[in-house]
């Protein structure tokens, strides 16, 4: 696992991305969602499992779910789960808050 700081702390995080907001994060080649959830942060692909849209134009619900914009398939933030399974899991990264910042984990 490789970890990549991306804010100077969970305030600027939660500064930038409004409450149930998503972000596109662009790590390398890697497209990352990021949302806010009750005051979390959490980490997805931003390609949507089902059949590629950016789920960083989709929105959070009131069960913290991410929505996909096309076809509005709703896949759990923290486990990546479509609440139907209709299709795979999305893939779902971790966040650490530590002193010097915020960071994501990717996979190597
Ligand atoms: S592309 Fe996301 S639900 Fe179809």
């Amino acid at each position: 696992m490789k970890w990549f700081k991306v804010f100077e702390s969970k305030e600027s995080a939660l500064n930038t991305i409004p409450d149930k907001g998503v972000k596109l994060l662009l790590l390398g080649q890697r497209r990352i969602a990021l949302a806010r959830f009750d005051d979390k942060i959490f980490a997805t692909a931003d390609a949507c499992p089902h059949n590629g849209e950016s789920l960083s134009k989709g929105s959070i619900n009131y069960l913290g779910e991410i929505i996909c914009p096309w076809h509005n398939y709703r896949f759990n933030i923290k486990s990546g789960t479509e609440c139907q399974n209709r299709t795979q899991d999305l893939q779902t990264f971790p966040i650490e808050c530590r002193a010097d910042g915020l960071f994501i984990g990717i996979p190597e």
